[in-house]
């Protein structure tokens, strides 16, 4: 049942606030850029709407083992974004662990939230089932998640199937504070499913991704990249043979990020096939990647190598993401009356 909105939000007017998180808990890829980058950069050029990106770094920490993983990798994924062209114009990118109003909201929605409703989590029950022994930090993620959206009045957050249960507990939780104070002071996010297609990793078999090591990175050394590219499995058809661009990984990958003449004329050359061979197809796709991401790779390293400057271009974000977090915080902690200064 839908619930009445709070009268008094953070919103711009004509434009829809979207809030994206990204964890920054491994080396970015292209199977990253294809169903997470590039929608968030896209969405930050579209005039409707107001966007923050959340690099939501205390959400990599539920692990202990890999508890450095977020220190390590949160300034490639900031560089990344604003390297591929994220506007801050009107827009903003967040470093979560930068923001403290969270947590502080994130406890008050745990104060209304059972502990039933956390057992039920899916990361949850498959860390159990899988023997691990999760931590609470672990248990508690669906309601940072929560607090992370309602800490910005988030109207829409775009997230792929496997979060959905989280954008439902985020509502739930908005539902239960709401109730529990007797009036809407939290802004009830919707979710927006996301269809985004996987892409195929370099073994032609399974989605790409970094723990299956069949990804290929964004702006590793040219080397490296027509490396891995050369790896990727593909048939035995020969040179002149017409080929399947549906089931070929050299063309799936290239279609996930090249400009549309480039997918064009691949897709053209393999149906044809007189000429034209794996061995061309995957010279193309480093030809492709390097002048979308090679070309791009000294500005991706400065912005890692002078911390400073991404800091002060962040800046700006960071103290407009702080007033909005400072008067939600304000208008949750006037709904239960606390505080005495
Ligand atoms: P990895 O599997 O390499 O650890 P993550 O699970 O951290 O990657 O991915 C973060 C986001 O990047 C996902 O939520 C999804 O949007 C996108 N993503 C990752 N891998 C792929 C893929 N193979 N195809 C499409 N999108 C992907
Ligand atoms: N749980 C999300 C994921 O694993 C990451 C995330 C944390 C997030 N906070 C968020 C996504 C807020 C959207 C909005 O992908």
């Amino acid at each position: 049942m839908t619930q009445p909105q709070p009268s008094h939000t953070t919103h711009t007017p004509g434009r829809v606030r979207v809030l994206t998180g990204a964890k920054p808990t491994s080396e970015l890829h292209v199977g990253n850029y294809f169903g997470a980058i590039r929608p968030a950069i896209e969405a930050s050029h579209d005039a409707g709407k107001e966007v923050i990106l959340m690099c939501v770094d205390w959400h990599g920490l539920t692990d202990r083992s890999k508890i450095l993983e977020p220190g390590k990798y949160t300034a490639g994924l900031l560089a990344t974004y604003l390297t591929m062209g994220f506007s801050l114009e009107k827009n903003m990118i967040v470093l979560q662990s930068e923001i403290p109003e969270i947590p502080e909201i994130a406890w008050y929605l745990s104060c209304v939230s059972a502990v039933g409703l956390l057992e039920r989590a899916h990361a949850y029950k498959d860390a159990l089932n899988s023997g691990k022994e999760p931590t609470a930090g672990l248990f508690n993620y669906p309601i940072l998640m929560a607090a992370d959206i309602v800490t910005f009045d988030a109207q829409v957050v775009p997230v792929g199937k496997d979060q959905s249960q989280h954008l439902e507990y985020a509502s739930d939780m908005v539902k239960l504070f709401n109730n529990a104070v007797g009036r809407p002071v939290l802004f009830e996010p919707k979710a927006l499913i996301q269809e985004t297609p996987l892409l195929i990793g370099i073994d032609g078999e399974r989605k790409m991704s970094k723990s299956y090591g069949n990804h290929l990175p964004l702006f590793a050394p040219k080397k490296e990249i027509e490396k891995r590219i050369k790896e990727i499995k593909t048939d035995s058809k020969g040179l002149d043979d017409p080929k399947d661009p549906e089931t070929c990984a050299v063309f799936q990958i290239l279609k996930s990020f090249a400009s549309k003449e480039s997918i064009a004329y691949m897709e053209e050359r393999l149906r044809t096939g007189t000429g034209y061979g794996y061995g061309h197809a995957k010279k193309d796709l480093i030809d492709e990647h390097e002048r979308v991401f090679g070309c791009k790779r000294e500005l991706y390293e400065h912005y890692i190598n002078s911390p400073r400057e991404m800091a002060q271009l962040l800046t700006p974000s960071h103290n407009s993401a702080r007033q909005l977090a400072a008067t939600v915080r304000q208008r949750v902690r006037d709904a239960l009356s606390l505080g005495i200064l």
